[in-house]
């Protein structure tokens, strides 16, 4: 059964920050992305993922990406060593485990998902990170963020069939596996392991644009750590992330909007939904 998730549902499921907050309550966030080619991918989902509601979060990413990453987002802290280091770390302290954005589907980002997926931690996987693989049945939620061309990949499926069955291929798919799948695109569809599937109501072709997905994944995983429901938190991230291009085209051509400023745009657009 296919849902619409639109305003009224963001208004209803957005968390309010607790005036006696500390960063600890909402919880610290790891995210491991970028390398020595792809760093922005690191900026991109790390500066996202602190200003979706995060207590505190950790990149965990070549030593070559982290001068980038400070740069612009002075708040963030580093694992050390990360790579090295990746089969002897443990992952207790987080509260969101995201990995994939600006990596390319290597040993290393295959180890890095094997080590988060023996967690009961939520995970989230996107770009390098998403591989045809099984999943074992874990506590915390299991979330891919694929474009349609990774989730051929992922599923084995056919273009032709994907393009016609775009809700049922999903949908099976996130049952089979009992994972959540977020199939990006026009009109994002959302699929859970229980059947549900909600189609995103936000969002325009300005964000047909490298970069717009690295962000996507830092706002999901920042959302999980001030939602208490781990569901609304990766529909309202969707929302937003296609609120935050449809609030720029109100004022600015569609062809100009460049991945950096949704993180700009999503202070007021979040805010003018609360
Ligand atoms: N309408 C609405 N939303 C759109 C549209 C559109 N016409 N086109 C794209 N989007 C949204 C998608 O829904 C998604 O949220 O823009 C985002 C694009 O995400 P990706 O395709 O993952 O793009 P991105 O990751 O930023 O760029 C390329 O992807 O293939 C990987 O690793 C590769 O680093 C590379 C990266
Ligand atoms: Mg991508």
């Amino acid at each position: 059964m296919m849902k619409k998730w639109n305003t009224k549902d963001v208004k209803r499921t957005l968390p309010e920050r607790l005036s006696d907050a500390h960063k600890g309550t909402y919880g610290t966030a790891l995210i491991a992305a970028g390398s020595r080619f792809m760093p922005g991918a690191a900026v991109l989902s790390a500066i996202a993922c602190m200003r979706s509601g995060v207590g505190k979060l950790e990149v965990g990413t070549e030593e070559a990406v982290i001068p980038y990453v400070i740069q612009h987002l002075p708040e963030t802290t580093f694992v050390p060593g990360f790579y090295e280091r990746l089969e002897n770390l443990s992952f207790d302290q987080y509260r969101v485990l995201a990995a994939g954005p600006g990596r390319e589907a290597d040993d290393e980002t295959e180890i890095t998902v094997e080590a988060f997926l023996k967690t009961d931690i939520p995970v989230v996987l996107d770009a390098g990170a998403l591989s045809k693989r099984s999943y074992q049945k874990r506590q915390g939620p299991t979330i891919l963020t694929p474009h349609p061309g990774e989730f051929l990949r992922i599923s084995g499926c056919e273009k032709e069939e994907l393009k016609h069955n775009r809700q049922s291929i999903l949908s099976n798919f996130a049952v089979q596996s009992g994972v959540t799948v977020v199939l990006k695109g026009k009109q994002t569809l959302t699929a859970f392991p229980d059947g549900e599937v909600y189609e995103n109501t936000t969002g325009n072709s300005a964000l047909s644009k490298g970069g717009t997905g690295d962000t996507l994944t830092g706002m999901i995983t920042g959302m999980i750590c001030c939602h208490e429901n781990w569901k609304h938190a990766i529909l309202n991230a969707v929302y937003f992330h296609g609120a935050c291009a449809d609030e720029w085209v109100k004022t600015k051509s569609a062809h100009t909007m460049l991945a950096h400023e949704i993180n700009d745009l999503l202070p007021e657009v979040w805010k003018n939904l609360e």
